[in-house]
């Protein structure tokens, strides 16, 4: 058996694989190109992040930062949002309405005063709903204020520090991105630290992604004037002007500008301290990801940690290399990443989705493909990640696959994703016993037999715990 599935399964990859992951990329590479998702998340353009860590830099060099601070600095930038998916769930349901628009709008508002957070929840409570709608969700807001405001950005800096300290990164770098809401004048979250209280280096990276919200959105003209109206407000009044100065002349902006910024931060990153994309980190990476995708919500707490581990029990039961097993369970921590990409009012929802609904939730698979792809060290694994909503009679999606199509790797990972979602609380219904999964594993045809076969058997031997 063992001889068979790896021959049907990643033979042929299996070189390719390792060749990509030991050719010694930098991790700024792998954490810029995973960047897109977190800008995604957050409700911005396509490049927030990159545009944010050229701002910051900028400012770290004006101010003379050391290559230690600097290359802090450099990890906070590229991983300030790695928080934002904690509280899409949260937003959606305050708001009752789309957790990217509301978080997009939430970037160009100055909350702190009460006039323009008060217009900013008439304009984002319940937006589609009838006005009964909006004024349950304006009560609603209005009740739980700036307390409730301050939890939503805690769950945020919590997560997001968490999983700074999950990828290696110092203290300077999680601290950074813990503080990053706190204002100069005190009024910020999640604790109203004030001035020097903050750390230097949250301080730079707040001014930088507000910075880039408003070069984006209207200019650099409005992003300057913005910087100089919350000058001593939001921001340390010496780094305003640091970037004021930078600013001057134009020169920032057009470099900002450029199609070659990829390779311009690159550069930023201080070259004693570059750091690369071993394989141990790039598991470390993964593992960051799948905990940003699960926290995206309630419903899928742990999934893609769960479909890994029994990925990888599965893998090494049909006689997988070590490094096939751990290039498979790099797919199962990374194979619904494509979900961030959707609202939490639709992955929540716990009614019946509509049919609309249910095109835009079978769109994540192919938004899978479309983020691993662009990661070079995952790029081989995009097809497996993106195929696990595939069937052997062809009855799957995105792309239609059948047997002849899907191997071993493939197999294993639909078994692996159909066992614990049906072991697993779902919205629109509750965990099935174990004896319910498995008929339902075994009787709809889709799946591979011989895999469902070897789950149960590690299930009885303890090896796998169901919904552990
Ligand atoms: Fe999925
Ligand atoms: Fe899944």
């Amino acid at each position: 058996m063992e001889t068979e599935h790896r021959h049907s399964g990643t033979g042929e990859r299996g070189g390719a694989w390792r060749d990509d992951a030991e050719s010694g990329f930098e991790l700024s590479e792998v954490l810029s190109a995973l960047s897109y998702v977190l800008d995604m998340i957050e409700g911005q353009p396509p490049g927030h992040t990159l545009r944010s860590c050229f701002i910051g830099m900028r400012i770290g060099e004006c101010l003379g930062l050391g290559e230690e601070d600097r290359s802090a600095l450099f990890y906070a930038l590229l991983s300030k949002d790695t928080g934002c998916s904690s509280n899409a769930s949260r937003v959606a349901n305050l708001f009752g309405a789309d957790d990217f628009a509301v978080k997009k709008d939430f970037k160009v508002v100055d909350w702190s005063r009460f006039s323009e957070r008060s217009r900013y929840a008439a304009r984002n409570a319940s937006p589609d709903g009838g006005p009964w709608s909006k004024l349950r969700h304006l009560v609603s807001l209005g009740a739980k204020g700036q307390r409730g405001a301050r939890q939503v950005v805690q769950i945020r800096c919590e997560q997001g520090a968490g999983i700074v300290r999950l990828l290696g990164f110092p203290e300077e770098t999680a601290q950074a991105v813990y503080n990053l809401d706190e204002h100069w004048d005190g009024a910020g979250h999640p604790h109203g630290l004030r001035g020097e209280e903050i750390p230097l280096l949250a301080r730079i990276c707040g001014l930088a992604q507000t910075v880039e919200v408003f070069y984006t959105e209207f200019g650099p003209l409005q992003a300057e004037e913005m910087a100089r109206t919350r000058r001593k407000k939001w921001f340390d009044p010496n780094l305003v002007d640091a970037f004021l100065a930078e600013a001057r002349g134009g020169r920032l902006w057009k470099e900002l500008a450029s199609p070659d910024l990829l390779k311009t931060i690159s550069r930023m990153e201080p070259p004693d301290r570059v750091q690369l994309a071993t394989p141990e980190r790039l598991d470390d990476v993964a593992y960051a990801f799948a905990r940003i995708i699960d926290a995206k919500s309630p419903f899928t707490y742990k999934h893609s940690d769960r479909v890994a581990s029994v990925t990888t029990k599965l893998a090494d039961y049909m006689g997988f290399s070590q490094d096939e097993v751990r290039d498979q369970r790099r797919a199962a921590l990374l194979h619904d990443i494509g979900k961030l990409g959707i609202s939490n009012r639709i992955l929540d929802k716990p009614t019946r989705l509509t049919d609309e609904e249910f095109e835009k939730i079978k769109g994540h698979t192919a938004l899978t493909y479309g983020i691993l792809v662009r990661v070079s060290p995952f790029r081989h694994l995009a097809d497996l990640a993106a195929s696990h909503h595939e069937r052997l009679d062809g009855s799957g999606y995105h792309r239609g696959l059948s047997s002849k199509d899907l191997d071993t790797p493939a197999r294993i990972l639909a078994v692996a994703d159909v066992f614990d979602a049906l072991s697993s609380q779902r919205p629109y219904r509750s965990a099935m016993p174990l004896e319910k999964v498995f008929s339902i594993l075994e009787s709809d045809g889709h799946l591979d037999l011989e895999i469902v076969e070897a789950l149960r058997l590690l299930i009885q031997r303890g090896e796998i715990q169901a919904n552990a």
